[in-house]
């Protein structure tokens, strides 16, 4: 039986007092499943120091260098000294804005788990690539150089199917949509270590919401959900963690 993780991604919203009043509301109401939040850089050490102990940190991205000369960089080092548990890695708003291909994804994936970071690797498809039946090879391509450098490793992995046209769209994928694309996931570390695909986690991203994560979150194959503008209200995002049961 796979837990339930709920993640919070802030993106770049935020302020002191929000961390403050969105923390709070979470050790205040505890939620009964796993639950990670991820705040811009500026805030996590403020995060990490209210965060009780219902709730993990983590950051939204890190560096693919361990250290060095890299101005604005934040290394992966420094994330797990601030107590940091968690990094996203491979958000499709880095690979569309910032370039990152999938050997960047895969160092930044490779630096995090060197320094005991549990990274969560998010994939998904364009609405472009879905529409020409693309969606499938889009997610294999995502998933190979990473399952192909990490070997092993990426049994510490946690997945993250987030179609691109849903994302901040309001548009989510039907249940059934997101059910197909996280077996399809699941296959794709199937064929390298039956164990590891049924252990993996797969968590569900773009427009979640508490109207439809317990639609998603019934799903077999959709264990939690990584959460971007409905985690910036703290009722919204205790009713979405109260779906994943
Ligand atoms: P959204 O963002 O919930 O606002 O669609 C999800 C994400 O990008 O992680």
């Amino acid at each position: 039986m796979r837990p339930k993780l709920v993640a919070a991604n802030w993106k770049m919203h935020g302020s002191r007092a929000m961390t403050a009043q969105l923390l709070g509301a979470l050790r205040d109401r505890p939620p009964r499943c796993e639950v990670a939040v991820f705040p811009p850089f500026p805030y996590l050490a403020q995060a990490v120091e209210l965060a009780g102990q219902a709730v993990s940190i983590g950051a939204q991205d890190v560096s693919a260098h361990a250290q060095g000369a890299y101005t604005g960089e934040v290394s992966a080092a420094m994330l797990a000294d601030f107590g940091a548990r968690w990094v996203l890695v491979g958000h499709s708003e880095r690979r569309q804005y910032h370039h990152e291909d999938d050997v960047l994804v895969t160092a930044k994936l490779e630096r995090a788990l060197e320094q005991g970071l549990s990274p969560i690797l998010c994939v998904g498809e364009t609405l472009a690539e879905r529409e020409r039946g693309e969606a499938e090879v889009v997610l294999a391509r995502q998933l190979a150089t990473p399952l192909h450098l990490l070997g092993e490793r990426a049994a510490d992995l946690t997945i993250a199917y987030e179609p691109v046209w849903a994302i901040g769209t309001g548009r989510t994928a039907t249940a059934a949509q997101a059910q197909d694309a996280h077996a399809f996931i699941r296959s794709q570390f199937a064929a390298r270590d039956a164990k590891l695909s049924r252990l993996i986690r797969v968590l569900y991203g773009g427009s979640v919401k508490a109207a439809n994560a317990a639609d998603l979150f019934s799903q077999p194959d959709v264990d939690g959900g990584l959460v971007g503008g409905a985690a910036l209200d703290a009722d919204e995002f205790l009713a979405i963690c109260a779906a994943a049961r």
